[in-house]
């Protein structure tokens, strides 16, 4: 099937175009304008996604040599996300699956996350264990099956992302703070503070970082001459040692030989050394870092899944943005 997937769902505007299961085209444009405010200002993301939605569904085509009526199908991201931002997204491919008489698709951006793991990993077997750690989220799945998915546990107040974030905005670094923290933590010292690991008992599934993120304002309040670079590198090992632990219980727990990650924290480099130098007997698979963060390939390849099954929405679907997965 000939499948474009298109994801609104924050600050990225992404389209792919997906032909049998394989990922032809990507495309994302992030939008920068939010840098400046240090976090995403939702009706700016609104305008962006209406903006250049069309000339991007374009380009991938154009530059894919497919044309429009060839399409077989729509997969667009239903929740969870802003609601403008969303809204933005599913009209335009609501209009556009009506005007080509083709099946849409909506779909939740927290399974297609896990499904990125499907395109590093095509022979991936089921069960599996997921940590999926993004900028809303931070959760720890057992997927039993397409479709059966038991939730281990998940944070309590802050994602993992969001650690990160607020975080670089205390060092006074820009937005996204995942990317900004791992660059300046390259050359620092992980163990020069010990910042503090919530609810780290063995078999808690649950995750607490709002007071990491409280004991590095005291911390900056206190010692602002530390070398920046240290206190990044420790902050990151804070967020990331207690990321792993938790993955390898529930590997345990749940006795899954694969281990997946998701979301755009699976981006981070440190996160990918750590966990395989601590989970020596596991599989752990992580996605191509292109496809952790926000993308639409992995809109396009779940929604083939669910249209191959004979799964579509209708016309009139509505937005999620607070979707579950369940
Ligand atoms: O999955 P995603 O792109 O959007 C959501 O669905 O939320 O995740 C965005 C989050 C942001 O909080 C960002 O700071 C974090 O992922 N992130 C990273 C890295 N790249 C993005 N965190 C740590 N290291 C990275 N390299
Ligand atoms: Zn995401």
């Amino acid at each position: 099937m000939k499948i474009i997937g298109i994801e609104t769902s924050c600050d990225e505007t992404a389209v792919a175009l997906c032909i049998d299961g394989e990922i032809i085209a990507s495309k994302i444009s992030s939008q920068d304008i939010h840098s400046k405010y240090g976090g995403v200002i939702p009706e700016l993301a609104s305008r962006e996604h209406e903006r250049i939605l069309n000339l991007i569904i374009h380009k991938t085509l154009q530059e894919s040599k497919i044309d429009l009526l060839e399409l077989d199908g729509i997969a667009v991201t239903q929740g969870p996300g802003l609601s403008g931002a969303l809204i933005a997204g599913t009209s335009f491919a609501k209009g556009l699956a009506l005007g080509l008489k083709i099946p849409i698709i909506g779909v939740n951006h927290l399974e297609a996350h896990i499904f990125a793991n499907f395109l590093a990993e095509p022979n991936l077997n089921f069960p599996f264990v997921c940590l999926l750690v993004s900028g809303g989220h931070t959760q720890l799945w057992q997927v039993n099956d397409f479709r059966n998915y038991n939730l281990l546990g998940e944070t309590r107040d802050d994602a993992a992302g969001e650690a990160f974030d607020k975080g670089a905005r205390i060092l006074g670094l820009g937005y996204p703070g995942g990317p900004e923290i791992e660059k300046l933590a390259i050359d620092g010292d992980h163990k020069t503070i010990d910042f503090p690991r919530a609810l780290i008992e063995k078999n808690n599934f649950e995750f607490s970082f709002s007071g990491l993120k409280t004991s590095l304002l005291y911390y900056m309040e206190k010692n602002n001459k530390d070398s920046i670079k240290n206190i990044a590198a420790s902050y990151q090992f804070a967020i990331i040692d207690v990321l792993v632990k938790k993955l390898k219980f529930a590997a345990e727990f749940s006795n899954c030989t694969n281990c997946v990650v998701a979301g755009g924290v699976a981006a981070n480099k440190f996160l990918r050394k750590y966990s395989k130098d601590q989970i020596t007997n596991r599989k752990i698979i992580f996605p191509h870092p292109s496809f952790c963060t926000d993308n639409a390939a992995m809109i396009a390849f779940l929604g083939e899944k669910y249209l191959l099954i004979g799964k579509k929405s209708n016309l009139n679907f509505s937005i999620e943005p607070n979707m579950r997965l369940s």
